[in-house]
């Protein structure tokens, strides 16, 4: 059996959602089963910058130039549509920019 990784939204009304490790966010998580919200998925838009608590793989550098801009001081900041290789738990909070 594939191995799980729970994905969890501490501070919403949103339940956990379990996926197949080595998963992309984008691909699974919508409006209707979590508060991030997605708009042009390249990693241009900023819509979907989130904080992550758990331990997945570093940003490439794009989406490390974005982050600088929209949320310099917060180094568990991504963009959830760029993040395509979950492979622990992690929690994922909304942040406003
Ligand atoms: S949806 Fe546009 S940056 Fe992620």
């Amino acid at each position: 059996m594939a191995e799980l990784c729970k994905i969890s939204f501490p501070g919403s009304d949103f339940v956990a959602i379990t996926l197949e490790c080595h998963q992309s966010l984008s691909e699974h998580l919508t409006i209707q089963n979590s508060p991030i919200l997605f708009g042009c998925r390249t990693g241009l838009c900023g819509t979907c910058l989130v904080e992550v608590i758990g331990d997945i793989p570093p940003p490439q550098p794009d989406e490390q130039e974005m982050l600088e801009t929209l949320a310099p001081n917060n180094p568990h900041a991504r963009l959830a549509c760029q993040v395509d290789d979950v492979t622990v738990n992690i929690e994922i909070r909304r942040l406003e920019w």
